[in-house]
């Protein structure tokens, strides 16, 4: 078994810290922040992600699994040192590698000869070079490896993968690699860095603009009496095309999509290519962004001033509290603009945020609906499903439902006496 440095505690990080140690390697995670690594150390993590909690404390009852305050302190004694370091967006577009390079700089003296540095974080193509220029030392590897993690199920990603990219030199170095997740039953891509990098944001951007192409059918579907669920399952039992990422939404968002195809259309401009179908795709998603808001805008009485809006989710997706691009944010903003009063409820947010201050946020779905003109679906929280929709339906001023992840049933809902407004149904 290898021992192994973490450099950095974020999602991506951990998930991939936690579940190295679940495989039986000696894992240490570095990261700068004290408070974060003081209550990972007593087993307690940082945000909503299912099953992390578990692996994260039977590693730390087994020693496999430490947690350090800077990335030197794991990484001198390591063979492998994963870089799991926030890449953020500039505003061009551009990915921001300041603290990748400089958590880089940090370790470059100490690092063992003959260990391998492992690239995770995403990174734009042409990174592993320029890190193996920047270390300057010819006795350390650099290999990039993907990372595949949705987040909500991002320990189910790792340990059962459909994929596993190693992009690397020589073979040997990539064979070494592998040999880290030999008890995993996937698939091992072996590549260059630079193909190994690029299928990262082609991934991200291929699956952002499948859903912009869904998103767009049922804009069509309403307009033709089609049903997008219908639709859907007729082209998803095709091989060729895959029955995943054709449920249509609000828009896509969330702390990867955005920023992954913003940075592939700004290589591809770097590179003196205009890439039309991704700046399409993305400025495709801006407008359905929009559209679902007017959806919102259209359902309310028009005489009415200061009418109220309940929102239903805030995450940019069910199964974590992660609130970063949140399409369901997105279409709030322009709500807000309209002066309507909006109070939203999510099941993993219970504090007024910082986003949308303007937004009241309950910790009660039915005291949030209490007297609204109109109730916004944002999330597919399976928890709405539980909530009472009769006594929803009494306790709204107007029960106008308009559902943006198509949660509830049309023909129920009207039963029930909503006024219901699906996408594509
Ligand atoms: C995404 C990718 O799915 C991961 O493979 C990748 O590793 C990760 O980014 C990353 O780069 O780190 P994640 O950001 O957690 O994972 O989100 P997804 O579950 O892919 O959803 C992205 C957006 O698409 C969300 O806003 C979601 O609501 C939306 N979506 C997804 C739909 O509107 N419909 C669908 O059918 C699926």
């Amino acid at each position: 078994m290898a021992e192994i440095a973490v450099i950095g505690a974020g999602y991506v990080g951990l998930t991939t810290g936690a579940c190295l140690s679940q495989l039986g390697h000696d894992v240490t995670v570095a990261d700068i922040d004290l408070p974060r690594i003081e209550a990972l150390q007593r087993g307690k993590i940082p945000f909503v992600e299912p099953e992390l909690s578990e692996i994260v404390n039977t590693g730390i009852k087994s020693k496999k699994l430490k947690f350090v305050v800077g990335a030197k302190n794991a990484c001198e004694s390591a063979e492998f040192h994963f870089v799991c370091l926030p890449t953020p967006a500039n505003n061009d577009g551009s990915t921001n590698l300041s603290f990748f390079k400089s958590g880089i700089e940090e370790i470059s003296e100490v690092l063992q000869p003959n260990s391998i540095l492992i690239t995770k974080s995403t990174v734009p193509v042409g990174t592993a070079a320029s890190l193996k220029a920047q270390l300057q030392r010819n006795d350390i590897s650099v290999v990039s490896n993907p990372e595949f993690l949705a987040e909500g199920n991002a320990v189910n990603d790792f340990l059962y993968p459909s994929r596993i990219v190693i992009g690397a030199e020589t073979a040997e170095e990539a064979q070494r690699v592998a040999g880290l997740y030999s008890k995993i039953n996937a698939p091992v891509i072996t590549t260059g860095w630079e193909s190994a990098e690029l299928i990262k944001h082609t991934a991200n951007a291929f699956l952002a603009m499948k859903l912009t192409f869904i998103n767009e059918i049922a804009t069509l579907c309403e307009r033709t009496d089609a049903d997008i669920q219908d639709v859907a399952m007729g082209i998803g039992y095709d091989p060729r095309i895959g029955a995943s990422y054709l449920n249509p939404g609000p828009g896509w968002g969330g702390s990867c999509f955005p920023k992954d195809s913003s940075s592939l259309a700004f290589i591809a401009r770097e590179a003196g290519f205009n890439f039309t179908l991704l700046e399409h795709t993305i400025d495709l998603n801006r407008k359905h962004v929009e559209r679902t808001a007017m959806k919102v805008l259209e359902m309310l009485p028009q005489e009415i001033h200061n009418q109220k809006i309940a929102a239903w989710g805030l995450t940019f997706k069910a199964g974590t509290d992660d609130l970063r691009s949140s399409p369901a944010i997105d279409v709030l903003h322009h709500l807000v603009a309209e002066e309507n009063r909006i109070c939203a409820y999510d099941p993993t947010v219970t504090q007024q945020i910082a986003q949308i201050p303007e937004v009241h946020v309950e910790t009660d779905p039915y005291i949030c609906a209490e007297n609204a003109d109109v109730l916004v679906i944002l999330t597919e929280w399976e928890e709405f499903n539980e909530v009472d929709m009769a006594r929803i339906s009494e306790i709204m001023k107007s029960p106008n439902l308009v559902d943006t992840r198509n949660l509830f049933n049309r023909e129920q809902m009207e039963k029930l006496g909503f006024t219901y407004l699906g996408m594509g149904v």
